[in-house]
């Protein structure tokens, strides 16, 4: 992961949306599964993942399992809280307060020890950069956490942590989790650029299918039992269910079809053909997607430099100074 000595596995599982509101214990258990069996070794989750029920239901399962601890990796993140209208000031955001008890929080919720990577989930202006640093390296101190990462934060606001980490001796953030796809490309090929030659980050890349977008579930409407016709999705629907992202898709599908792939799987292959991403994170409410999706690595030898340049013909979504 980037210059840390950590492994993770190139696909990862992470539980936004899904677990708890779509998936119960019984089917996380079997997910869970396939996702370790298949050699992944990152579980990702959040304090406000369904309210804090997304971590326990994966404390639940981790511990069912039962899988030798020193195998796998599981994260968390803090800012948002998970109490949603009703958190009070300290319930949220980076201060050392909230980012000591969401941490505690997680390890409870969890049922380990310690995290292997725990998040600040967005930036916050709120508290100085130095008491965020210092939380972080006193929380590796205590081996509550062993790295710590970014997610949505600006190059400006990851270098300012390197720099307060430089100052005092501190530990700095190893890795940014940031959105990356096949429509949502700026961070990951322009903007993190010079971060990723200088000081190393990895990065765990979320929704690799713009939440199902570009698997062309959607080319023809919203099926009933998927994430768009979730109650209280609609700002997700509104942002991805626009013509011109849906035509792309369609266009896609014939790439796809020469390579004798899914649009899915092309999607996620696409996604670990860029030598910056350390893993992307495959969110799947069923088997078949799982095991689909996990058919990336076989499709990533595919990309060429013909195939990717036929993609960014149709996607159109290349950054224009991107520079690899
Ligand atoms: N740091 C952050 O701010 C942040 C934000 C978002 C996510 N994340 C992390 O990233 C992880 C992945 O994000 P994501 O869930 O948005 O990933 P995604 O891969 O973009 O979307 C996953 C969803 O697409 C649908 N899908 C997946 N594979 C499919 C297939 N083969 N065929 C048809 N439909 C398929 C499923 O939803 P349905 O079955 O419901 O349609 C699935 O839950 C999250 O779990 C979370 O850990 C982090």
């Amino acid at each position: 992961m980037g210059k840390t000595g950590l492994q993770l596995s190139v696909l990862s599982y992470g539980s936004w949306v899904t677990f708890h509101k779509q998936v119960d214990d019984s089917i996380a258990d079997e997910l869970m599964g396939i996702a370790y069996d298949n050699g992944v070794n990152f579980f990702d989750n959040a304090e406000v993942y369904a309210r804090g029920e997304s971590e326990k239901l994966m404390g639940r399962v981790l511990k069912k399992k039962n899988w030798d601890r020193t195998s796998y990796t599981v994260s968390s993140k803090a800012f948002f809280g998970w109490r949603a209208k009703e958190n009070k000031p300290n319930q949220t955001g980076l201060s050392r307060k909230h980012l000591t008890e969401a941490c505690h929080e997680a390890l409870q919720r969890l049922q380990v020890d310690y995290l292997d990577l725990y998040f600040c989930h967005r930036p916050d202006k709120n508290v100085p950069i130095e008491e965020v640093v210092w939380t972080m390296n006193i929380l590796i101190q205590q081996g509550k956490i062993l790295y710590w990462g970014t997610s949505e934060w600006s190059a400006a606001e990851i270098m300012e942590a390197h720099r307060a980490a430089a100052q005092y001796g501190l530990i700095a953030p190893s890795v940014e989790q940031p959105q990356y796809n096949l429509l949502e490309r700026n961070k990951m090929e322009y903007e993190f650029l010079n971060i990723f030659r200088t000081v190393g980050m990895g990065t765990t890349i979320w929704s690799p299918l713009a939440s199902g977008l570009l698997t062309g579930k959607y080319n023809n409407g919203i099926p009933a039992d998927s994430r768009f016709a979730l109650e209280g999705f609609d700002w997700l629907k509104d942002q991805w269910m626009v013509e011109d992202k849906l035509s792309k898709v369609r266009k896609l599908a014939d790439v796809a079809n020469e390579l004798g792939t899914s649009l899915a799987t092309l999607s996620i292959a696409w996604c670990i053909s860029n030598p910056n991403v350390t893993t992307a994170i495959l969110g799947a409410t069923k088997k078949q997607q799982l095991l689909e999706n996990l058919k990336a690595i076989e499709v990533l030898p595919k990309l060429n430099a013909e195939v990717l340049q036929r993609v960014d013909d149709i996607m159109q979504t290349r950054p224009r100074q991107a520079e690899y």
